[in-house]
């Protein structure tokens, strides 16, 4: 993308991204939760203990699950079920109220459905390739189906701006896993005003910037700030999109790996063809019940803030 074109297009484009350099670079780490949120703001104290963070990131975790298994939000404690999207094949999410304060609404993502011969992991795989990589040639089953059935982010979207539409006065977070976080993270700056920004608080989250760049979406001052994932330092997903990536982190450290090390040495940075060993790596990092493992298992994941010195090396 050559940043030195003098037609019109490219000086527009060269405008956007400087705005969006601008608004990116100024953001700051810290998060304007709206007040039914103001629990969430303990989550970059560095200070909880493992009962505090297990029942902060409980309920994300565990509709995360739902989201997957299709299961029953009555596992997810202090919080009833207002609608869910669960087709044959298409977009999947949930949304929930707090049954204590129904302010706090939370509206949570599927991530990627990995059985491939069936149609939902078949959508799903034409969605991912639709917002993490569209310049590849589609998987052959694409065709199958029409856009607007795999067009997810579009799709979230209108799901988020139907629920901010009928409780127009609740505070929405939004969450998922992979898939279903790089959604939450997206529709969480879409939907994010100067005065009330969208928190996401999601997991394994690949980076987003990339998809943001090509749709010319200039992000509101603070909302980058606002999207929180839980990740693990061997995440492929997360690792291998590193120069995509925004907001900050709560990461545990599960050390070297060895497919992950030869995985990382090796790639190429995409997500499309993963070798054997970035596979063997997703499978023990990415999936989602390491995820669950290591929140409901483990010690305290720690806090950090992607470096933007390094991930703004846009023009390369
Ligand atoms: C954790 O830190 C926050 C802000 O730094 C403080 O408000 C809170 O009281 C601390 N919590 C504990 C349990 O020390
Ligand atoms: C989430 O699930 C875990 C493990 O099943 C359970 O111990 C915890 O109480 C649940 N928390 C919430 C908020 O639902
Ligand atoms: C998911 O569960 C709901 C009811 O909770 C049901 O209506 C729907 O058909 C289920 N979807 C799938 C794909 O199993
Ligand atoms: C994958 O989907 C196919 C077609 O729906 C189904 O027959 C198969 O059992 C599924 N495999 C797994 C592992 O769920
Ligand atoms: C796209 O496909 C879905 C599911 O097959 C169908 O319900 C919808 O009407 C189709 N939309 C268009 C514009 O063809
Ligand atoms: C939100 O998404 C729409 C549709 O893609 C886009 O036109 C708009 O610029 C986006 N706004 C922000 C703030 O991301
Ligand atoms: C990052 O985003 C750029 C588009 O701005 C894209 O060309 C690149 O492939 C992305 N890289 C990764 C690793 O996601
Ligand atoms: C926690 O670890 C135990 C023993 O390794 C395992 O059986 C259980 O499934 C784990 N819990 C979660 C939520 O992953
Ligand atoms: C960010 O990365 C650059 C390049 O690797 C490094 O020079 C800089 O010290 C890093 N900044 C922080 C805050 O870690």
């Amino acid at each position: 993308m050559g940043l030195c074109g003098t037609d019109a297009a490219s000086w527009r484009l060269a405008a956007v991204m400087l705005v969006w350099v601008l608004s990116y670079s100024s953001a700051s780490t810290s998060c304007r939760y709206a007040s039914p949120w103001s629990d969430l703001a303990q989550l970059r104290a560095g200070n909880l203990t493992v009962s505090e963070w297990h029942a902060i990131i409980g309920a994300f975790a565990n509709v995360t699950t739902d989201t997957y298994t299709n299961g029953s939000t009555s596992n997810v404690g202090g919080y009833r079920e207002l609608t869910r999207l669960a087709p044959d094949f298409g977009l999947h999410a949930i949304v929930l109220q707090a049954e204590t304060d129904p302010q706090r609404i939370i509206i949570a993502f599927r991530g990627t459905d990995l059985n491939e011969s069936s149609p939902s992991g078949q959508v799903d795989n034409c969605a991912d390739w639709l917002i993490w990589h569209p310049w590849l040639q589609p998987p052959s089953y694409c065709q199958n189906f029409n856009r607007s059935t795999y067009d997810y982010v579009t799709n979230a979207l209108h799901l988020v701006a139907k629920v901010q539409a009928q409780y127009p006065s609740a505070s929405l977070v939004t969450t998922g896993h992979s898939l279903g976080a790089g959604l939450a993270f997206l529709t969480a700056i879409n939907h994010s005003t100067p005065e009330a920004p969208v928190p996401a608080v999601a997991f394994a989250c690949p980076g987003i910037l990339g998809y943001m760049r090509r749709q010319h979406w200039v992000p509101t001052s603070d909302s980058l700030a606002c999207l929180l994932q839980v990740d693990d330092s061997q995440d492929p997903a997360v690792h291998l999109t590193q120069v995509n990536q925004t907001g900050v982190f709560l990461r545990y450290d599960t050390g070297h790996d060895l497919s992950c090390d030869v995985c990382f040495k090796n790639s190429t940075p995409s997500l499309s063809h993963l070798s054997p060993w970035c596979a063997l790596c997703f499978d023990r990092h990415h999936i989602y019940r390491n995820y669950l493992n290591k929140i409901f298992n483990s010690t305290l994941p720690t806090f950090g803030v992607w470096n933007t010195t390094t991930n703004t090396a846009w023009s390369s």
